[in-house]
């Protein structure tokens, strides 16, 4: 080798060697750049100003405008007491009677257009009140099951499910009073079990 590249060569070799290594990281505090400092004064500013202007409990501009006393269910009253006779339908009746009146064909009858439910209000509240175990025709239909007695509820219970009954699902027929199915109780208390069949519920005892 001769003594000119000798000399040389290191020095090439060491500077690219330099050049491509990183620094040796180092420890010590390292401040938040105080550009991010101002940015995030600046967003809690807004923040805290943003709620300071923004109107509370009153109507909103966003979403569909409604308020609580919007969406609160409008509770119908029925006849003179304050029964909801649709609650007591959901929670007593709607299982076999269904929910749209039209009961399950030949298994439950339809209250819907039913001559019983727009018929005689009497003989209406004494099948409530005593229940039927035998046979009905029910818009021409038989059927022969078991309907409980509800005499457990109260007099305006019964009023306002009958009332509720006799007014939806096309039925429109007037309200029942719990006056009427006080009467009906007191009359037809010698009556010890459910009706057998259609001549007995006719018989109004
Ligand atoms: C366990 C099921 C059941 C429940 C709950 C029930 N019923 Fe009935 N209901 C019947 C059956 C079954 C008959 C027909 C009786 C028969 O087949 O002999 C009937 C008959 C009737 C009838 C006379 C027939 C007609 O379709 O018009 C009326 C009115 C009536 N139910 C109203 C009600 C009301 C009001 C309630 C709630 C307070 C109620 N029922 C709850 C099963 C039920």
């Amino acid at each position: 080798m001769d003594k000119k590249m000798l000399k040389e060569k290191p020095a090439t070799i060491y500077s690219e060697q330099i050049k491509r290594e990183k620094n040796d990281p180092g420890e010590g505090m390292r401040p938040l750049p105080w550009i991010v400092i101002l940015m995030l004064g600046a967003m809690f500013m807004w923040g805290a100003f943003y709620i300071v202007i923004t109107p509370s409990g009153e109507l909103t501009n966003f979403g569909d405008q409604r308020t609580l006393s919007l969406l609160e269910p409008k509770v119908e009253l029925s006849g003179t007491n304050s029964i909801d006779g649709k609650q007591v339908f959901i929670g007593k009746c709607a299982a076999c009677h269904q929910a749209n009146g039209l009961g399950l064909p030949g298994v439950f009858p339809p209250l819907a257009q039913s001559e019983w439910v727009k018929g005689d209000q009497a003989i209406l509240a004494n099948i409530l009140l005593h229940g039927i175990q035998g046979q009905i025709e029910v818009r021409g239909i038989s059927y022969k099951g078991v309907m409980p007695a509800w005499n457990a509820l109260s007099d305006d219970e019964i009023a306002a499910v009958l009332t509720y009954i006799r007014s939806d699902w096309t039925n429109n027929e007037q309200a029942v009073t719990g006056d009427l199915v006080k009467k009906q109780r007191e009359s037809t208390k010698s009556r010890q079990e459910p009706y057998k069949n259609v001549d007995e519920i006719k018989s109004g005892s």
